[in-house]
């Protein structure tokens, strides 16, 4: 049973529950939460890979979801089979009329940022709409909460604004050392949050997320695109083999960050949410190869797909947000991919993406 008192100004509301697990995200450790039942949310970025988890995460909390997305990468596919119960909004971040108009309209309580162009290899040809897109489309969203009194909003950065770790695990106080454009895009759009929460005093938290994985993968990242390659055979072209990643189930994830916008961590701070387990890519290849029936596989390193300044570790420490509010992933990897391989054969054998050309490498090609 919870027990609620009077919201702050955040729309806060103090959680009493006997067990320590009163609802499915109030996890126990967080005496000061907010209460999203019943609230109005805008997903931005909706149609997108984690979003449209988000989305799925919210209408289970009975919120009147919002999605804003200009399917850019995201797909009207993705919301298909909810289409139904949300409202969705073909909009631009870049398009402040359009956003304005999307928040007069819809006057959203809270706010999920994921809009961002996101895959590294893109930013090589594009990186002008990188910060375009990552760095002005927050600043008109924040510009947008504070105009229209959102009580708060999460905006989704990245690992990658830590670059190679230093130590391990990584926490928050991990040095900031980005070193690709997509990373230095969300670092100036992470640190624009905490400047805009001092100075302007909106209600933002920062979440930096690990490698998401699962259904509804917009990017050809490294999960998607093994799990491709060895739908047609046992053999897989990869780039740095030894690099190892924090991986996370895409409903983790999209748990971890509701209970960051719920949780009393301050705002203008910056929380971890990933696994804290690493495994190299190498392991993680071999791993999907078992889990897709294959007796054996060979993988061999294909040179132009290799990074130009690439990453050997990514390790999560997310103590801050597990001592804030109990968060922990309940899906483990060999659990995942398998939910993942269900998905993609069950639609078709392909990606979203691979509808798309731009940011698609083929070996084949
Ligand atoms: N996927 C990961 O593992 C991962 C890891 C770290 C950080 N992140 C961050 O999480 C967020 C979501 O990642 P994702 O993998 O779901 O990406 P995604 O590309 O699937 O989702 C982004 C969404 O934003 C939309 N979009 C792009 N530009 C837009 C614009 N100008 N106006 C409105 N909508 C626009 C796209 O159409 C897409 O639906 C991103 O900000 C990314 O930087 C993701």
């Amino acid at each position: 049973m919870l027990l609620c008192a009077v919201p702050d100004r955040h729309g806060c509301r103090t959680v009493h529950s006997p067990t320590g697990l009163g609802s499915r995200f109030a996890y126990g450790g967080s005496s000061n939460m907010i209460d999203l039942k019943g609230t109005k949310v805008v997903v931005a970025g909706g149609a997108g890979f984690i979003g449209s988890q988000m989305v799925r995460e919210l209408l289970e909390l009975d919120c009147s979801v919002v999605v804003y997305d200009n399917f850019l990468h995201g797909s009207p596919r993705n919301l298909e089979d909810i289409e139904d119960r949300i409202h969705v909004v073909f909009g631009d971040l870049l398009n402040e009329w359009q956003l304005a108009s999307a928040f007069r309209t819809h006057r959203p309580d809270y706010v999920f940022n994921f809009v961002g162009d996101t895959y590294v290899p893109t930013a090589y040809d594009m990186p002008k709409r990188f910060f375009d897109i990552n760095v002005e489309g927050n600043l008109n969203l924040l510009m947008a909460c504070k105009m229209y009194d959102v009580k708060r909003v999460l905006y989704v950065s990245s690992t990658e604004v830590y670059g190679e770790a230093q130590d391990v695990p990584m926490a928050e106080n991990h040095v900031l050392n980005p070193l690709n454009t997509y990373a230095v895009s969300k670092l100036a759009s992470d640190r624009l949050c905490f400047t805009f929460h001092a100075e302007h005093d909106i209600p933002v938290i920062i979440a930096r997320i690990y490698n998401a994985y699962g259904p509804r993968e917009t990017e050809p990242y490294v999960i998607p695109e093994i799990i491709t390659q060895l739908d047609k055979s046992p053999v897989v072209y990869l780039g740095n083999l030894d690099a190892h990643r924090d991986f996370t189930y895409v409903s983790d994830t999209a748990q971890g960050l509701i209970a960051t916008l719920c949780s009393d961590i301050p705002d203008g701070e910056a929380v971890n949410v990933g696994s804290g387990i690493t495994f190299s890519i190498r392991e993680l290849t071999e791993r999907i190869g078992k889990a897709m029936g294959h007796d054996e596989i060979d993988i061999r390193v294909d040179e132009r797909r290799l990074r130009r300044l690439d990453i050997e570790m990514f390790k999560c420490d997310a103590t801050k947000l597990r001592n804030a509010t109990g968060w922990k992933p309940t899906v483990g990897l060999d659990d995942g991919l398998q939910r993942t391989i269900e998905w993609f054969r069950s639609h078709g054998h392909r990606w979203i993406w691979e509808d798309r050309i731009e940011g698609t490498i083929r070996h084949d090609e």
